[in-house]
């Protein structure tokens, strides 16, 4: 018998294992099972024992989690320690919308259905945690990831992230809510450092994550790559410790993004728990670099054993740990889920429905098909899998609906199709790699049959390959790539009769907005998604989603972009204190840093105080009915401490088709003792209308929505003085304002 045997044995309790009593309180079956383990098993517990998932404690019979990307769909399995596919023929999927899509729809029962079917789908996979859902805030059109997240106001994302998170945990399977926080740019992911204000970080960036975890009741949380105050996230003394257990109470788990992890004394103290993707510590490759070698692994132990970090630092990860494993993979109460069922289909479509955008409809849309003899697609997100690539978001679904498919079906075979532009296949092909003279044949091929087709539709956009809307790069511009601009102006000469389907997960510049008669944008749809799209188009679905984020007319009106490099990207000065490897998923930098010179206004927060109106502001959206909205009647004018004020909205359908309608609360405060932006979005309910309806939407203001955060007093304050409420179809289209004094 081995050393270890040994001492394992004599720490064995003899005991009942109160740890496997599924009726015993949580905490009584953590500090049991605890007491149970050595050392070795607790900091074993600490790290990943293969690329998607970390050890649970086999003499117990404790198992192992198992981990998954997120947030869109569960991820085809991954090889036990590299980053290929294994390959399986169980793994296929339903692919979901994108986040930015759900948040485009305004509609958290939407996300209830989502973290439901999501986490289903999870639980049939057999895995513990969901790495996902994503909350960072959209801050700049260029960052690669939006597409993961919720937009950019901080109370959208919040109220659209808590249903998400509770209905997939009732599957058993964790959310691990990312990334915690700031990773608000890929470029230089690895190894920038953020400075910010505490204001903005508390009042934009923090409190959808504040809310995943305490409304909730998120049971994981992945730390970011990027450093904030010098300190890399993932073991960030302010965030993990003082924010997310000391101000927030989380008794989840904290994990890092794969590979945040830099150094063994701040992981041992700084609040982390679980250490994943260590592929290299920067010097070695990762068949040098084993698990015991991970920063929470033998390094680790050492330290404990020689006394630099003390013993309770492993016994509080330890216990999260176990929290989550009772949660998750020991909890005998978790259903069995399912996969690609009629109910999921049925799911990513309804989002995938509600979460088109119409930005612009001169009366060409809904595409009546009996008017028209030939219709001609052009472009190349109509045929492209837009599941694939985009990094670790991307999926192997077990079915895909193309829009040309959809749109065939619809229409039959007057529909023709011609490519317009291409870009390469696989992740990191670019549109650098197709020669000009083969986007000029693309595109004058397309002008041609355009100016055959009695109508266009075009179906661009961006896509999932690096420099696009995908995870490690940024995107190098704010234009459309591939010579889309050029492609579109000349359809329009060649055909008037335009319609603009664009897919994108970020919003992008627009210069022949004021040329063609009708936009649609959306977000990547998954499984379902050229069905919403084309069902749209025809009419079969009233549009009814609104922008989950600004859209500037040039990337300089966005407050992030304004101050130039040292707001974003930021700034490189001296060596990095890692080396990223080349190729790795860590882009690292030399030494940058950035400054959020924007501070808390971040979109239409800056767009509407600076008035720098937005080429289609935040919450904006049209439908194929119109929405007329009554004057709306509040219970009082003041409100105190303890009071509140209800407000009702009558909304009325005026048109012929029912549709759905978001009316949004907007907040503003007079004057204030520090800054504030001109308003925010304090609530918003979607109500759905038959022809000649009315409903009432109803509001209600308490002090909490007229609070901002006091950086000095370190406390959010309501302060005495004059408000207005605004009720609005958008932020730029405040249809009621009603006065109010809070005493
Ligand atoms: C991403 C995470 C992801 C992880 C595992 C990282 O590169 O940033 O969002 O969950 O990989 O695939």
């Amino acid at each position: 018998m081995s050393a270890t045997m040994v001492s394992a044995v004599a720490n064995v309790s003899a005991s009942e294992p109160i740890y496997l009593d599924r009726n015993a309180p949580i905490e009584k079956r953590v500090e049991d099972a605890l007491s149970r383990m050595t050392l070795e098993e607790k900091v074993a517990l600490c790290h990943a024992q293969s690329k998607f998932s970390s050890p649970g404690v086999e003499r117990l019979g404790i198992p192992e989690v198992w981990m998954s990307d997120g947030p869109h769909g569960v991820r085809a399995e991954i090889n036990w320690n590299d980053w290929g596919y294994s390959g399986w023929n169980n793994d296929s999927i339903t692919a979901f919308p994108a986040l930015t899509a759900l948040a485009a729809t305004w509609n958290p029962e939407l996300a209830a259905l989502y973290g439901k079917s999501i986490g289903e789908e999870a639980r049939y996979r057999e895995k513990d945690v969901l790495l996902g859902p994503g909350v960072n805030i959209y801050r700049t059109p260029l960052n690669g990831r939006n597409f993961e997240y919720m937009g950019e106001d901080p109370y959208l994302a919040g109220e659209m992230v808590v249903p998400y998170v509770q209905e997939l945990q009732k599957n058993g399977v964790a959310a691990c809510v990312k990334h915690f926080a700031l990773n608000n740019q890929e470029k230089w992911r690895g190894t920038v450092n953020v400075d910010l204000s505490d204001r903005a970080l508390y009042e934009i960036y923090l409190p959808a994550f504040k809310k995943a975890v305490q409304d909730g009741g998120a049971w994981a949380i992945m730390g970011a790559y990027n450093k904030i105050w010098d300190q890399h996230c993932c073991h960030n003394h302010r965030l993990l410790k003082d924010i997310l257990r000391d101000e927030w109470g989380f008794d989840g788990v904290v994990i890092t993004d794969w590979g945040g992890a830099h150094d063994t004394k701040e992981a041992a103290l700084n609040g982390l728990d679980i250490e994943m993707g260590s592929y290299t510590n920067g010097l070695t490759s990762e068949s040098e670099f084993g698990y015991d070698d991970y920063y929470l692994a033998n390094p680790y132990l050492e330290m404990i054993k020689s006394g630099e970090v003390p013993e309770s630092t492993v016994n509080e990860k330890a216990r999260n740990i176990l929290r989550l494993i009772f949660r998750t993979a020991m909890n005998t109460d978790k259903p069995f889920g399912s996969k690609c069922t009629p109910e999921h289909y049925a799911a990513a479509k309804l989002i995938g429905d509600e979460s088109v955008v119409l930005l612009k409809n001169a009366g060409i849309l809904p595409l009546d098909g009996t008017k028209y003899n030939s219709i001609l697609v052009v472009g190349d997100n109509a045929t492209r899998r837009l599941t694939d690539g985009g990094g670790s978001s991307e999926l192997k679904p077990k079915d895909y609906l193309s829009p040309l498919s959809a749109l065939q079906a619809l229409y039959g075979d007057k529909v023709k199709y011609a490519q317009g532009y291409a870009c390469g296949r696989t992740h990191y092909e670019a549109e650098d790699i197709i020669p000009q003279e083969e986007q000029d044949r693309l595109r004058e091929e397309a002008v041609a049959m355009a100016k055959d087709a009695d109508v266009v539709i075009y179906i661009g956009g961006l896509n999932k390959n690096a420099w696009q809307d995908c995870e490690s790069t940024d995107r190098r511009e704010y234009e459309l790539p591939f010579g889309q601009n050029q492609l579109i102006e000349e359809l329009i000469e060649a055909n008037p009769n335009i319609v603009i389907a664009n897919i994108s997960g970020n919003a992008y510049e627009m210069p022949w907005v004021n040329k063609v008669p009708a936009i649609l944008h959306t977000s990547y749809l998954g499984t379902m998604g050229g069905a919403s799209l084309a069902d749209v188009i025809a009419g079969n679905v009233n549009p009814s989603g609104k922008l989950p984020y600004s859209i500037p007319k040039k990337l300089q009106d966005c407050g992030a972009n304004f101050y130039g490099e040292i707001s974003y990207p930021g700034i490189e000065e001296g060596d990095a204190d890692f080396v990223a490897i080349p190729g790795s998923v860590i882009e690292g930098g030399k030494k940058p840093h950035q400054t959020y010179k924007e501070d808390i206004l971040v979109g239409y927060r800056w767009h509407d105080t600076k008035k720098i109106p937005a080429l289609f502001p935040f919450g904006y959206g049209l439908s194929y009915t119109d929405f007329e909205y009554g004057k709306p009647i509040a219970t009082g004018k003041i409100i105190d401490e303890n009071g509140e004020i209800e407000i009702e909205v009558p909304v009325t359908n005026k048109g012929m088709r029912e549709g759905s309608e978001i009316v949004q609360l907007y907040i503003s405060d007079l004057k204030s003792s520090l800054p504030r932006p001109v308003k925010e979005l304090k609530g918003f309910d979607k109500v759905k209308l038959a022809p000649g309806e009315t409903k009432t939407v109803k509001f209600k203001i308490t002090p909490e929505e007229l609070k901002f955060f006091d950086d000095k007093a370190h406390a959010w304050v309501a302060e005495p003085g004059k408000f207005k409420a605004l009720i609005g179809a958008s932020s730029a289209d405040i249809k009621h304002t009603l006065d109010f004094e809070y005493k």
